[in-house]
């Protein structure tokens, strides 16, 4: 597969056969994916990796937290979004909920069918395997993008291996189930968590393929005379 392939292939899957993901193949991709650069090479990456029975007590677990605590473990620490989204980034984000729920028969108007379908997110979409990726809490931006660069690279490895990935920001909003579950150290603050596997080819979720702005809209070319 070449670079091209993998990025093209990826997108967010959401909804994983429970086919298991072999934990070497995991440990490989991760080895390999902390070749990603890192501002001054600090690699502020910090992972867990769950599979198997403590997946399964975790997604169990999650059930039974949504729903005594929708509101999730408050107070957040941090936003998802800007409050508010400004236009373009909210017109993108409304559009690409509209194209999730369509393709899989949602109404815009059924709120608790929308409700059903984000909370499975807290079952990592069915995947076996699921990643948390955590930063030291003293990082600032310029290391929080050093994560988001470390994160494709993963993605685009799992599609090298034939997996599917789909990441999930979602969980910031457990952030405190998540490390009283992992029992990690008070000073990593939860970045994101993401679901791979096996993708269902049959499933509706997977049918949608996100739209991208074209590149007019979000760059420029300042560089005079070129071939
Ligand atoms: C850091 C990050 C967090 C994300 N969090 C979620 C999430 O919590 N739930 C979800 O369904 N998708 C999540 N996504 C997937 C995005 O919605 C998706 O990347 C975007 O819609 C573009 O679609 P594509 O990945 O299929 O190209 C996340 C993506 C990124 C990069």
């Amino acid at each position: 597969m070449t670079v091209t392939e993998a990025v093209l292939s990826r997108r967010s899957v959401r909804a994983f056969l429970d086919t298991p993901v072999p934990m070497p193949l995991i440990a490989e991709i991760l080895r390999k994916a902390s070749r990603a650069p890192s501002g001054g090479n600090v690699q502020p990456w910090k992972l867990y990796v769950l599979a198997g029975e403590p997946l399964d007590d975790f997604k169990a677990l999650m059930q039974r937290r949504i729903i005594e605590c929708p509101e999730g473990d408050l107070p957040l620490e941090y936003h998802v979004y800007p409050q508010p989204l400004k236009a373009p980034y909210r017109d993108y984000r409304f559009k690409n909920a509209v194209d999730y729920s369509t393709a899989v028969g949602i109404a815009r108007e059924d709120k608790a069918g929308r409700q059903r379908l984000f909370a499975n997110n807290y079952r990592f979409f069915g995947a076996p395997l699921a990643l948390f990726c955590f930063i030291d809490r003293e990082m600032g931006s310029p290391q929080w993008s050093d994560l988001g660069m470390f994160l494709q690279t993963v993605m685009l490895l799992v599609r090298e291996a034939g997996l599917d990935s789909c990441a999930q920001e979602c969980w910031s909003r457990y952030h405190r189930t998540v490390r009283d579950f992992l029992k990690s150290p008070e000073e990593l603050m939860l970045f994101c968590g993401m679901a791979i596997g096996s993708g269902d080819p049959d499933a509706a979720a997977n049918r949608m393929q996100a739209d991208r702005a074209p590149l007019e809209d979000w760059c420029k070319f300042v560089v005079g005379e070129t071939p």
